[in-house]
């Protein structure tokens, strides 16, 4: 397949490029770089653009054909929605409505997209299913949710087809160790357990240990990015079959509370990690673990990193070489 990756640049969109080029398709990547690194694609034409462009992105992706779209650009952290949730409507939901205009003037038809458990807000069942009520808590998740109920209507009225994947907490990096998680600044737990193992200056925060959780921390679903890929994949060859909208869940369907990440990357790096306890984060739910029955059953989704061990030993050697390599 020719497939077009908006965001292809970033953290997951990379990783994705890298699992599609390992599998023998074509990729051209549409970024603006703000978050996105230019060292993590290689072997592939780049588009440098904004999606809230629209002129330019109009006159780059004019006659343009491809397969399939797997768009990834967007905002993506929960703290910053907060307090900036203009910029992450813009971002998301504009940004998004702008390519698929694109997508419809140039007949390109199957998109999938980038979606998050954000959209449920406070789970009601222990484990998030497909079917779960849709209240996010959260302007980042409100973008996402407006972005698949767009999409539910472009198909309807098109012969338009998209997938929406909305993953769980993503981690890990790539097997050979040249790309894995670079934010600026970082906000994600694993990356700052593994840095603050990585320097003698810890200052790693636990956000919040009062919350209604079996040691008070929040707890996450964590996925591999690798894993994430492939469920991309498999959702071109389910829309051939299934034409129109559709949506999975992605986690590994197992709960991880800070203080066990923290564990179980003390065991990975084979030291103590220090951290203080901080005030709670703006738009965290307590707790998010997914349902991904109808993703193995539907997509044959067969995610390779199952234990939590796995995917901190992979963001590890990452974080490793990026540190060396800065020195
Ligand atoms: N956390 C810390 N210290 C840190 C970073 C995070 O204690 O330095 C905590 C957070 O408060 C949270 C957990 O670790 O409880 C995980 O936080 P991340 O920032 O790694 O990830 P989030 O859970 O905020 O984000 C994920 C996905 C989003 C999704 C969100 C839903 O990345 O796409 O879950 O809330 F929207």
């Amino acid at each position: 397949m020719k497939l077009l990756i908006p965001g292809g640049a970033g953290y997951i969109g990379s990783h994705m490029v890298r699992y599609a080029q390992e599998h023998g398709h074509e990729v051209v990547v549409l970024d603006d770089f703000s978050t996105g690194h230019d060292w993590a694609v290689r072997d592939c034409e780049i588009l440098n653009v904004n999606l809230l462009d629209h002129y330019k992105l109009s006159q780059l992706l004019k006659g343009r054909q491809f397969d399939g779209v797997i768009h990834f650009a967007a905002k993506s952290l929960v703290g910053e929605s907060v307090k900036k949730p203009a910029m992450y409507y813009r971002n998301n939901v504009i940004g998004t409505l702008n390519l698929v205009n694109e997508m419809l003037n140039n007949d390109i038809n199957t998109l999938v997209f980038s979606s998050t458990a954000a959209i449920f807000g406070h789970p009601v069942t222990d484990k998030i299913a497909e079917d779960h009520p849709k209240n996010p808590i959260n302007p980042y998740g409100q973008s996402k949710l407006m972005v698949e109920n767009m999409l539910q209507d472009i198909c309807l009225a098109n012969d338009f087809n998209a997938t929406c994947l909305r993953y769980f907490n993503a981690a890990g990096a790539h097997e050979s160790g040249e790309i894995g998680e670079a934010h600026d600044p970082e906000t994600h737990l694993i990356p700052n357990i593994l840095k603050a193992a990585l320097s003698n200056e810890s200052n790693l925060k636990v956000f919040g240990v009062d919350y209604s959780t079996p040691d008070g921390t929040c707890v996450r679903d964590y996925v591999h990015v690798s894993d994430l890929a492939q469920a991309h994949l498999l959702g071109f060859e389910y829309m051939q079959k299934y034409r129109g909208f559709s949506a999975f869940n992605l986690g590994n369907g197992d709960g991880f509370s800070v203080f066990d990440v923290i564990k179980a990357a003390e065991k990975v790096v084979g030291k103590s990690i220090k951290y203080e306890i901080s005030p709670k984060r703006d738009g965290d739910p307590s707790v998010l673990v997914a349902d991904s029955l109808r993703a193995v059953s539907m997509l044959g989704w067969v995610p390779s990193f199952k234990n939590l061990a796995s995917i901190i030993k992979s963001a590890s050697n990452w974080h490793k070489n990026f540190e060396d390599a800065k020195v």
